[in-house]
């Protein structure tokens, strides 16, 4: 044990450490599990935890270290930080017209095809200064991080040439250095074939000749992800695509089965992509093919209910067949504009038939699991980065059920409060 604690947590009424025994991503039963300490505790020494459990077993593992500060959670629920692996955080603005047009009955790919949805923010994310950029962005996730969002992965995508991918990558890379948030890149030049561009084969070998070529001799993102659907990339796009990521060191990841099932699920799982994601219409192959394997299957339960649609991706099925489920916001300016990771939970709860128990480890560890960043966040335990959340509710499952408002209170970065709510204690009811 280290001489000084520079930090202990202490009257956790619930300290949901979302730990396992086991390694890799949970699944089936396991997933079920939130790794409940009562009376939890946590000590905390260079940013990292050294011990978590009850506070008689924080206390006894250390006995003789001096202790610098002490936060009291009296009695309310502490959490690990969210980690939300799927999002495209940095765009120039919303486009919350198209939101009534798809509840007035028009759908996604309608609005594509008349020049809005992924396009229009091309057009726009091209017209805004790098610095601007970086500068709504930043509020942006600041607020994320005040809903207890402590790690998140964000794509390029919207711009769709090399200046304009580069440019949003260097944004997301300054968000990385710029917020106290771990920020995962994905180069996604593949999101989408550029505005006007005629021959979107052409732009598949740009991509594959130059852009991933530069985007990897840059070091500007770790991963590469391609939408595989309809009208967009093909399976045959998406294998080269991922071929050539795959040479220059990306790990991968595929957006499939969002709208039409191709088989960019099957071909991500024989490609050893660390996730798939979406998968609103996954196929009884594509689940066959997800089952027991390492790849994850990353569902977002916010895109669903942006598109105004009532049909989510079969979640229950999925974690009975022994698939590693994460979920995540897919915040983006169009089909999920909303960044909030309590919601997603309490929708993948109410409207996938996820216990919160599941929800919240899927939210957090395999969250973690699905940007490779497992052994340093996602579950409470030594050696991992301090990142945890107090939230005003006495049960974890208040969280997801009493949807609609932030309970986070205070949200604690590599053992640095980064955010609190000013006088929660005099507005809350634990405790009283
Ligand atoms: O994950 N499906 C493709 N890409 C995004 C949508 C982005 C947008 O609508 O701007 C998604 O939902
Ligand atoms: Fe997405």
């Amino acid at each position: 044990m280290p001489e000084t604690v520079d930090l202990m947590l202490l009257g956790a009424g619930q300290l949901v450490t979302c730990r396992s025994g086991e390694k890799g991503p949970r699944r089936g039963k396991n997933l079920a599990d939130p790794g409940l300490v009562k009376d939890g505790a946590l000590a905390v020494s260079d940013g990292r935890i050294i011990a978590a459990g009850t506070e008689d077993e924080v206390r006894m593992a250390i006995a003789g270290s001096e202790v610098v500060s002490t936060i009291y959670a009296d009695g309310r629920v502490v959490m690990p930080g969210w980690v939300d692996p799927h999002t495209h955080a940095v765009f120039a603005g919303y486009r919350a017209d198209e939101y009534e047009a798809r509840i007035r009955g028009d759908s996604y790919l309608e609005i594509d095809g008349r020049g809005g949805g992924i396009k229009r923010s091309v057009r726009e994310l091209r017209e805004t200064g790098e610095d601007r950029l970086f500068e709504i962005s930043r509020r942006r996730i600041l607020k994320m991080l005040e809903q207890g969002v402590t790690t998140i992965e964000i794509k390029s995508g919207y711009g769709l040439d090399l200046e304009s991918e580069m440019k949003q990558l260097r944004v997301i890379g300054r968000l990385a250095a710029g917020t106290p948030l771990d920020v995962v890149a994905t180069f996604m030049g593949a999101h989408h074939k550029p505005p006007g561009e005629k021959d979107g084969g052409k732009y598949v070998d740009i991509l594959i000749g130059e852009m991933i070529p530069a985007v990897a001799d840059a070091g500007l993102a770790r991963y590469i992800d391609v939408f595989c659907e309809k009208g967009v990339f093909d399976v045959d796009e998406t294998r080269r695509i991922l071929e050539a990521g795959a040479r220059y060191g990306f790990g991968l990841k595929v957006h499939s089965d969002e709208i039409y099932a191709l088989g960019g699920t099957e071909l991500a799982v024989e490609m050893g992509a660390v996730s798939v994601e979406h998968l609103t219409n996954v196929t009884p192959a594509g689940i066959a093919a997800l089952s027991g394997s390492p790849t994850i299957a990353v569902l977002l339960p916010s895109t669903s209910f942006g598109l105004a649609s009532r049909h989510y991706a079969p979640a229950r099925e999925m974690i009975d067949s022994d698939v590693a489920v994460a979920l995540s916001t897919d915040f983006n300016p169009g089909s999920a504009p909303s960044h909030s990771m309590p919601l997603a939970v309490s929708i993948a709860c109410s409207q996938m038939g996820m216990v919160p128990a599941e929800a919240i480890v899927a939210a957090t560890f395999n969250a973690a699991c699905a940007v490779g960043m497992e052994n340093e966040v996602g579950s409470l335990e030594a050696d991992k980065k301090a990142d945890f959340v107090i939230y005003d509710v006495e049960d974890y499952r208040e969280i997801p059920s009493r949807a609609g408002e932030n309970h986070a209170v205070v949200v604690v970065k590599e053992g640095s409060v980064v955010w609190e709510l000013h006088g929660y204690r005099e507005r809350s009811e634990v405790g009283l």
